[in-house]
């Protein structure tokens, strides 16, 4: 056995500073071995049956929700918790944020948790609860959003977020981004003759003139849109029976 070896060792026993860093980057290597392989096994990640990229329209919804800071007062995660789940229903699953670049979980409650707030309530009650919160809960903190009505949806540029989406790995294709501007429009209107086409893309999208004003695509529309496809994708009688999720 070489003593210049062990003498090499000496330095690090005899430095306690040198020791940590030392044990530092051993524990580093350890971590990253361990946790690595984890985003790219396929058998570690999870998806949810029914589960599917937004629609430009539901997207747009998204961008309104993310630039008005709707997040800083509502999370988007049901926690495994009794109350959490009488309250709001099934618990959130990872695979349900499986498309969202970035996650919406957020860290505060000052209003109640929204992933599943998709058909609790019709489209008139949101359109008088954004317009004026305190109109329809006596009460409410909620800040009222009446421009959202008045502002026309600038969508000109969906169809680019779509492709940044699909960089992020969301399975946009060319048609779906091609199509975009038309599916926003389709989305927005009552009876469209296309809606039959984008549920077939976007299984369970649902199109109708969401903000009450036929003659415009208004941020409402879009913001409406996507609270109401929160939490609607995942059918949970799938998942009562554990063994369903893969
Ligand atoms: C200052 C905090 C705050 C902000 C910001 C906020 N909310 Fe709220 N929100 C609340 C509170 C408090 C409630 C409960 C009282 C009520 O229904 O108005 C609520 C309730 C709601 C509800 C009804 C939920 C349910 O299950 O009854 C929806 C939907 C909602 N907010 C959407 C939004 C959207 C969309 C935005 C962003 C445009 C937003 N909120 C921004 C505080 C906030």
């Amino acid at each position: 056995m070489s003593t210049t070896l062990w003498q090499k060792h000496w330095i690090l026993e005899r430095n306690s500073i040198l020791l940590l860093i030392g044990i530092l980057i051993v524990i580093a290597i350890g971590g990253l071995v361990e946790v690595i392989p984890l985003f790219y096994l396929k058998s570690t990640i999870e998806t949810a049956d029914g589960m599917r990229p937004y629609t430009p329209l539901e997207l747009a919804g998204r961008n309104i929700y993310v630039s008005e800071g709707c997040y800083l007062c509502h999370s988007q995660m049901i926690r495994a918790l009794r109350d959490e789940v009488e309250r709001y229903g099934h618990y959130s699953l990872a695979a349900e944020s499986e498309y969202d670049h970035p996650f919406q979980w957020g860290s505060k409650r000052n209003g109640p948790d929204l992933a599943r707030v998709g058909g609790k309530y019709s489209d008139d009650w949101h359109r008088d609860h954004l317009k004026d919160p305190r109109a329809v809960v006596p009460g409410s903190i909620m800040p009222a959003y009446p421009w959202l009505f008045t502002t026309d949806l600038d969508y000109e540029h969906i169809a680019r977020d779509m492709k940044v989406q699909a960089d992020l790995g969301v399975p946009y294709t060319d048609a779906m981004i091609d199509d975009a501007l038309a599916d926003v429009r389709t989305q927005a209107t009552d009876n469209a003759p296309d809606a039959d086409a984008l549920a077939k893309r976007y299984p369970k999208a649902q199109s109708r003139d969401f903000d009450g004003n036929p003659d415009r695509v208004t941020e409402a529309d879009a913001l409406i849109a996507y609270l109401q496809m929160l939490g609607t994708l995942v059918d949970f009688k799938l998942y009562n029976d554990k063994a369903n999720i893969r």
